[in-house]
């Protein structure tokens, strides 16, 4: 089944910057949130970067309006109706996704996949508060969505060959490079990149090496576009350790202990850039 309208639940940052990468491969959008100001900015926002890409000579006017023209923006649930796929992206808080799961699953003709953008609920759990959990998925984007290319494909215990195969081309359309996954904590690329961050905060914290040290030498040794604890303060120093107690619990291993200096930097309300001051001063 080709996907040619998709609805999105959650204009905000991933919400607006999906719609935007299915408008641009020509697929129709209609996007929700629940107040029409959510809306116009999520709406604003994609008319903003799609300027910036015609500025850097990426796109054309003429593609811009034709992009924009396939976005429809709404406060009313009934419009995603017009949505062979409807992809949650709605603020990370367990009970409002459940409450929204639930709320299109009685509305949604049955043939209609569901997909959810969540970035640490287990698929499987989400999957379970509806009615189609054999069409029901993890798209997981990574921010910005238009630029990154990368989008992991989670299945649920119970998500469907056919939902799977729909949802993977749908995202070679929007010009993605889809990799799938099983319902785990973190998935694929938080489970090794936040204990990774852990990490250099370990070997921060036992004076091995200074923190610019720390970080040009994954720069220039494993070739990462920015060092783990630059990262950290971009991602902030709460969000990571917040992650890193989860797959402590979830994984019941040890290796999976924050380090004592992340939790020390947090409880000191040095969270990274958003804060002024992290591993670094801004
Ligand atoms: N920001 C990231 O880097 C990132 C990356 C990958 C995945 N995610 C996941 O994407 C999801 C959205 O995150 P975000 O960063 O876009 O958040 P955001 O706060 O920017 O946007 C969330 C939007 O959801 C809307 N919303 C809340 N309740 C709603 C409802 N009942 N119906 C419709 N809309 C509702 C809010 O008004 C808001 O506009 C989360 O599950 C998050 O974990 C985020």
């Amino acid at each position: 089944m080709a996907i040619q309208t998709v609805g999105i639940i959650g204009a905000g940052t991933m919400g607006n910057g999906i719609a935007q990468a299915c408008a641009v491969a020509g697929v129709k959008v209609v996007m929700v949130d629940i107040a029409q100001a959510a809306v116009d900015k999520g709406l604003a926002t994609v008319a903003g970067s799609l300027e910036r890409l015609i500025k850097k000579d990426k796109l054309t006017a003429e593609q811009k309006d034709a992009a924009l023209a396939l976005i429809r923006g709404s406060t009313n649930y009934e419009d995603l109706k017009a949505a062979e796929l409807v992809i949650e992206a709605a603020t990370e808080n367990h009970e409002l996704k459940l409450k929204i799961l639930k709320q299109v699953d009685a509305m949604l003709a049955p043939e209609v996949i569901i997909a959810s953008n969540t970035s640490s609920i287990s698929i499987t759990q989400l999957a379970a508060a509806t009615s189609r959990a054999d069409r029901f998925i993890g798209m997981h984007f990574f921010n910005p969505v238009p630029m990154m290319a990368l989008v992991e494909i989670i299945r649920g215990y119970l998500t469907s060959d056919a939902t799977h195969d729909a949802v993977k081309a749908l995202a070679v359309t929007l010009g993605k490079s889809p990799i799938t996954v099983k319902n785990a904590p973190g998935f694929v690329v938080n489970r090794i990149l936040v204990p990774m961050i852990n990490e250099a905060f370990f070997v921060l914290a036992e004076g091995i090496a200074t923190a610019e040290d720390i970080d040009a030498g994954m720069k220039l040794g494993c070739n990462q576009p920015i060092g783990p604890l630059a990262l950290a303060d971009m991602i902030g120093l709460d969000v990571c350790l917040a992650v890193m107690e989860v797959y402590l619990e979830q994984f019941g291993d040890s290796k999976y202990r924050p380090c004592p200096l992340l939790k020390e930097m947090v409880a000191a309300g040095q969270l990274g850039r958003k804060t002024g001051r992290g591993v670094y001063c801004y």
